[in-house]
């Protein structure tokens, strides 16, 4: 059983930080996402916590030990990188049964081992193949395969699904997470894939340029999005300059076409500052007649409709700006003509105004 503690993490690399005073706590059992763009820290931050990267700053708890200072090998770690890079010399059974070997366990218990594993990933008869002859996919399960069987405390995944194609993707996203809920292992997963991040995690960290800007639960981190960056880079939204009229607490009013109405109010939202209010495209709803009650109606024209097979996207002009709709493309469901004129509104739940 092990939770990891992240305390003050930082790394420098001459002037500038690459991991930023990182604080995080992940839960034993939990399968965890740090989710950013390109060069915003993940991997230094995964590489600190298995060992091959020394902390400038900070500590690392894996469970009851204070690991900040212990070589990778005794930290008992398994980790997985994008390239996976099975030894192409050696069968499958052979590559699983390599950090065996190099444990001096003795070779009949090798034997069940590698079984067994190879079992847990479905590859049960695989054991005489190489690597040319699996699939990328295949090749990803005897990578995991050859962590799994040493045993260790914790999973560490960097982008391991990036070199496949996006079919064996899908399939390997949930194959994984179904893995490692049986496990019960404590996972950190690196990515920068926001589908990846949502589908397979209990919880995101979402960094920006060396910092953790928010930790929460997929649906924390797309319904309740604290930061402009953090809304932008998952999912699409819309993003309406409105003035703020009224704050309290996490909820304000806002004024935009000419009329006020109540929404979430992030951090530092405040009268008299500039501030966007965020709306998701399935969000906005759109009617010819009328809209739920609690929803403030705004007149709006189609400007577009784009058919996407299973939703149908509209661009709309409302009050002054231009918004995105987008809808289940369901039978009954009425389709509207560019040039319309419809009602636009979205539920006061499900909007939030973010300080710029
Ligand atoms: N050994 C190093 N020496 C100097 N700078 C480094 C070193 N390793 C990483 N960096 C810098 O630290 C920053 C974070 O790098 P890191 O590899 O953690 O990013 P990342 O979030 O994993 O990005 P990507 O999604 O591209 O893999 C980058 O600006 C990178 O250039
Ligand atoms: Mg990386």
């Amino acid at each position: 059983m092990t939770d990891i503690r992240l305390i003050k993490l930082t790394k420098s690399y001459g002037a500038s930080r690459a991991v930023d005073n990182v604080e995080l706590h992940i839960r034993d059992g939990e399968f965890f996402s740090l989710l950013g763009p390109s060069g915003c820290g993940k991997s230094t931050t995964l590489r600190m916590i298995a060992g091959f990267v020394d902390p400038s700053d900070g500590r690392i708890w894996l469970g009851e030990d204070d690991v900040t200072q212990r070589p990778p090998e005794q930290r008992n770690i398994g980790i997985v990188f994008q390239n996976y890079a099975i030894f192409p010399h050696m069968d499958v059974a052979a590559n699983v049964a390599f950090g065996l070997r190099m444990r001096k366990v003795a070779k009949a218990e090798i034997g069940r081992k590698v079984e067994a594993v190879l079992a847990q990933v479905g590859l049960t008869g695989y054991g005489e193949r190489y690597a040319r002859q699996l699939s990328g996919g295949e090749q990803q399960r005897v990578a995991l395969a050859r962590v799994l069987v040493t045993q260790p405390r914790i999973l560490l995944l960097d982008e391991p699904l990036s070199a496949l194609d996006k079919n064996m993707r899908e399939e390997m996203k949930f194959w994984i997470k179904d893995l490692q809920r049986s496990l019960g292992i404590t996972t950190v997963y690196v990515t920068h894939d926001q589908d990846e991040a949502l589908t397979m995690s209990d919880r995101i960290g979402v960094m920006q340029r060396s910092r953790l800007v928010q930790v929460g639960t997929p649906e924390d981190i797309y319904e309740r999005p604290e930061t402009l960056f953090v809304t932008s880079f998952i999912g699409h939204s819309n993003l309406i300059d409105v003035e703020i009229a009224t704050v309290s607490e996490r909820r304000c009013r806002v004024r935009f076409g000419g009329t006020e109405f109540e929404a979430r109010a992030g951090e530092g939202v405040e009268v008299q500052r500039g501030a966007k209010l965020v709306v998701r495209p399935e969000n906005v709803l759109i009617d010819g007649q009328a809209l739920p009650p609690g929803v403030v109606p705004f007149p709006a024209k189609i400007l577009s409709e784009t058919y996407q097979g299973p939703i149908v996207r509209y661009r709309l002009a409302v009050g002054g700006a231009e918004i995105v709709a987008e809808r289940q493309n369901q039978i009954h469901q009425p389709r509207f003509a560019p040039g319309a004129s419809v009602l636009a509104g979205w539920d006061p739940g499900r909007c939030e105004a973010l300080a710029v």
